[in-house]
C-alpha cells in the first residue's frame, strides 16, 4: 500500500542523486528530496524519514513481532527482500549478518533504500535491484530465507507470484498480506463434490477477494484473502505454515512431503505462464 493521500508512482528515479553519507542538515533535505516515504527509517542521527506515518512507527513495530522468529544470527544466509521499498528489513537482516539481495519494482523506493544503506555503512552487505516478482522466476538463485511482506496483495497475477517465490525458498519465508477478517477454516476442502458447491459460502472456505477498482485509494491492491485462503495458497505453493508472528503474517518452510503441483503435474502451466517454456524451446530451437 502505497502512503495515504499520496499518489500512485512508478517512475521517478533518484537511484544516482544521494551517495555519501550526509551531515545532519543534508539528511533533513534529503529525506525531503525523498519523500513520499512508506517506512519510518530511524537514521544514525536520530533523524526519521515518515515519523508522522499513518500506521505509526512502521515497520518497526512489524519487525518487533518478526524478529524473535528468525535466528539472531544470520553470518553466512542469503535472503531475498521481495518489494523491500525503503529497505527497512533488509538492513535488519543485514545487521543480522545476512547477504541480502532486495527488489523492488519502484525505482522511487529503490532510491530511498540505496540512499538509506549508505547512511548506515550496509551498503556493501545488499545488492539492491529493480526487478518485478515475476522476474524471479528466470532466476535459479535459491535463498535460504525469503521476505515476501506487503506484496502479494499488490500482484495482479498473485498465485504466478508466490509459485515463482516458493522455488526461491531454501529454508524460510516470512509471507504478509493483507487480509479480509475472519479466522475460521472449513478443515475440508479436499474433493467437495459438483452439487456441494452451497459449501464454498462457508466463512472458512479458502477465499480471495478481487479488488476491481480501488482499496484505500490504491489501485494496485487487487485481491484480498482470508486467512484460511492464506494457509491454502501457501500449502499449494508448497509451504507449510511454522509460526504466525503477527496478524496477516505467516513464517513458513518448503515441505517436503506437500510438494507444489508447479514441479510435478503441472509444471508445464507454470512454464508457460512465466515464459520459460518458449525461452526453453527457443534455447532448443524447437
Ligand atoms: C506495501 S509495500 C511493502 C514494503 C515492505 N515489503 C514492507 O512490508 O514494509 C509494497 C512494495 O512492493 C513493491 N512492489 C509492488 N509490486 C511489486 C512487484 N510486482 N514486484 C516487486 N515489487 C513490487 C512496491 O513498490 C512497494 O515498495
Amino acid at each position: 500500500m502505497f502512503p495515504k493521500g499520496e499518489p500512485f508512482r512508478q517512475d521517478r528515479d533518484d537511484s544516482q542523486s544521494i551517495r555519501a553519507p550526509a551531515r545532519a542538515r543534508d539528511v533533513q533535505q534529503a529525506i525531503a528530496e525523498l519523500e513520499p516515504w512508506f517506512h519510518n527509517l530511524h537514521l544514525p542521527d536520530g533523524s526519521q524519514t515518515a515519523p508522522d506515518h499513518w500506521l505509526g512507527d512502521f515497520p518497526t513495530y512489524k519487525w518487533l513481532e518478526i524478529a524473535p522468529h528468525l535466528p539472531v544470527n544470520l553470518d553466512g544466509w542469503c535472503a531475498l527482500d521481495i518489494g523491500c521499498n525503503a529497505g527497512f528489513y533488509s538492513f535488519e537482516l543485514a545487521r543480522r549478518g545476512a547477504r541480502i539481495t532486495a527488489i523492488d519494482s519502484n525505482p522511487h523506493y529503490l532510491a530511498q533504500a540505496r540512499w538509506a544503506a549508505v547512511q548506515y555503512g550496509l551498503e556493501r552487505r545488499i545488492e539492491f535491484q529493480r526487478m518485478q516478482v515475476y522476474d524471479l522466476a528466470r532466476s535459479r538463485e535459491r535463498f535460504d530465507l525469503v521476505l515476501f511482506l506487503g506484496v502479494f496483495y499488490h500482484l495482479r497475477y498473485p498465485l504466478l507470484g508466490l509459485d515463482i517465490v516458493a522455488q526461491r525458498t531454501a529454508r524460510l519465508m516470512v509471507f504478509q498480506t493483507m487480509t479480509m477478517p475472519g479466522e475460521e477454516v472449513f478443515e475440508d476442502t479436499s474433493n467437495l463434490d459438483f452439487n456441494d458447491r452451497e459449501l464454498m459460502r462457508h466463512p472458512g472456505w479458502p477465499k480471495l477477494a478481487f479488488i476491481e477498482h480501488r482499496l484505500a485509494n490504491d489501485p494496485t491492491n487487487w485481491w484480498a484473502a482470508n486467512h484460511a485462503g492464506v494457509e491454502a495458497m501457501l500449502r499449494s505453493s508448497g509451504f507449510r505454515v511454522v509460526a504466525r508472528p503477527g496478524a496477516e503474517t505467516y513464517l513458513c518452510e518448503p515441505d517436503p512431503e506437500n510438494s507444489s503441483c508447479t514441479t510435478t503435474w503441472d509444471r508445464t502451466e507454470f512454464d508457460a505462464a512465466t515464459g520459460l517454456a518458449w525461452t526453453d524451446s527457443a534455447r532448443n530451437g524447437s
